[in-house]
């Protein structure tokens, strides 16, 4: 049997339905904050990547997926999505529109080559945004509150905002003279990788995963004390809009980003949900002023963030999130002969172009295992035709909660069915709200209601 490549996951069933949930409340929040969709190829030239991430980074030395295609180009599947968005918005000229800043949003499939294991994947998918071409501190708190809305809007609870600053060019120089001057006395305690980074790029010594329990990385240098007055203003600036925006927040110095384009504010958001593994940040993101330049585009600040979908669905599960997921279908329609078989297929075109999910059998069952089937598929109505009502323009309806049956006229049929489902609807629809408000709060539920 042919399996599936390790790291890659096939989504279907409960997880998939999660899965478009999250792109509908993506997608409808990007909206109201005005950010246009864009996509780019999964395939770019390599080259983007090793100047864009950084030649150090462990995405570039060892995770890219990289081909020669018979065109003998040097390709490389997108580990990420911010290079190439940032390529495309050069390609294009974006930079010359009148409408600036752009802001753009993606949600695609990304690779890398990693030791799989829960919560990271060798073919994963990130939904992400980006402002291009302004240097506003307001900018980066705009980022960092919209990822949080995205995650309170699915009806996460348990998440945790940390932030830190990198600051610009001046610091973060002063800020690497600090970190070779510590590491150099210990450099026989560090990994092999590691010692050629101390020369090369001594931040990517703090996220190195080998290292990573060595006590000497958690007393390293920070950054925030190496800041000059302007990147230290800048950073209070971004704080003092977090506060405007009622954005929870922690300042941990520790977050220094896997990716070597950043400067000024880092952020990660973390799932505080019990049950989760090490791999428990849902996304993280950045500005960095820098990239667009070192890819010949104008100099433009830019700032992002990038999720990854796989570990929103692990959070949204395991903090039991009641998700507004349809797990039923509005009716199921049985029959016994041809006749009524014919009737089944013409009335469920009828009915779904009415607007009703609706199903029938495709495998000639027993009248009985049709009941099962509609079990099955939790119908909330049993349509049960019958070659004698039919004649007589009627219809069996059988609600198969209450187990009820009417016969009704079939030129009301759609009326009925209307009418029960969405009475229904309006009476099993809860808040999921705090349980605090009790129903009586006054904002947009994630159920899409406002109370
Ligand atoms: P990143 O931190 O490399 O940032 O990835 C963002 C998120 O993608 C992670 O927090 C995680 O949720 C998810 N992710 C990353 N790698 C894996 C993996 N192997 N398996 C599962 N999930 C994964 C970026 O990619 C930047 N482009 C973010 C950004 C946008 N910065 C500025 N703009």
């Amino acid at each position: 049997m042919i399996q599936k490549q390790k790291g890659c996951n096939d989504i279907y069933g409960r997880t998939a339905k999660i899965w478009k949930f999250i792109d509908t409340v993506v997608d409808a929040t990007m909206e109201k904050y005005n950010y246009n969709y864009i996509r780019t190829p999964i395939i770019e030239a390599t080259e983007l990547f090793h100047r864009g991430i950084g030649e150090s980074t462990d995405i570039v030395t060892k995770e890219t997926y990289d081909f020669v295609d018979r065109g003998k180009r040097h390709i490389t599947l997108r580990p990420e999505g911010t290079a190439g968005v940032v390529r495309s918005y050069i390609e294009n000229k974006m930079y010359g529109t009148p409408n600036q800043p752009v802001k753009v949003y993606y949600n695609g499939t990304m690779y890398r080559y990693e030791r799989p294991q829960s919560g990271r994947d060798r073919e994963l998918t990130q939904f992400g945004m980006e402002i291009l071409g302004s240097d506003d501190p307001l900018s980066d708190a705009e980022i960092i509150s919209l990822a949080v809305n995205i995650y309170k809007m699915l009806g996460l609870k348990e998440i945790k905002v940390n932030i830190n600053s990198l600051g610009d060019n001046e610091s973060r120089q002063k800020y690497r003279e600090a970190l070779i001057a510590y590491f150099k006395p210990h450099i026989d305690e560090l990994c092999d990788d590691c010692k050629e980074r101390l020369e090369k790029n001594p931040l990517r010594i703090l996220d190195c995963k080998v290292d990573q329990d060595n006590p000497l990385l958690k007393n390293a240098p920070k950054t925030l004390d190496f800041l000059n007055e302007e990147s230290r203003d800048r950073f209070e600036q971004v704080q003092d809009y977090l506060d405007i925006l009622e954005v929870k927040y922690e300042i941990n110095p520790n977050i220094v980003r896997g990716l070597d384009y950043y400067n000024h504010t880092v952020f990660e958001i973390e799932a505080k949900v019990a049950g989760f593994g090490s791999n428990n940040v849902l996304g993280g993101g950045g500005r960095y002023n820098g990239l667009c330049r070192m890819l010949d585009g104008p100099d433009t600040p830019c700032i992002g963030f990038a999720c990854g979908i796989g570990r929103l669905v692990q959070a949204l599960e395991l903090e039991q999130v009641d998700l507004p997921i349809v797990e039923d279908i509005d009716l199921f329609l049985m029959y016994v002969n041809e006749e009524e078989k014919k009737y089944a297929a013409y009335l469920s075109q009828e009915l779904r172009l009415a607007g009703f999910i609706v199903d029938t059998d495709y495998v000639n069952r027993s009248l009985k295992a049709q009941f099962k089937q509609a079990d099955r598929l939790n119908a909330k109505y049993i349509a049960i035709l019958n070659s004698e009502d039919l004649n007589n323009n009627e219809i069996k309806i059988k609600n198969n909660k209450t187990k009820e049956e009417e016969i009704i006229s079939l030129d009301v049929l759609i009326y009925y069915l209307d009418e029960k489902i969405n009475t229904e609807a309006d009476i099993t629809d809860e808040c999921q709200c705090d349980d605090e408000c009790e129903g009586n709060c006054s904002h947009d539920c994630h159920c899409g209601h406002h109370h």
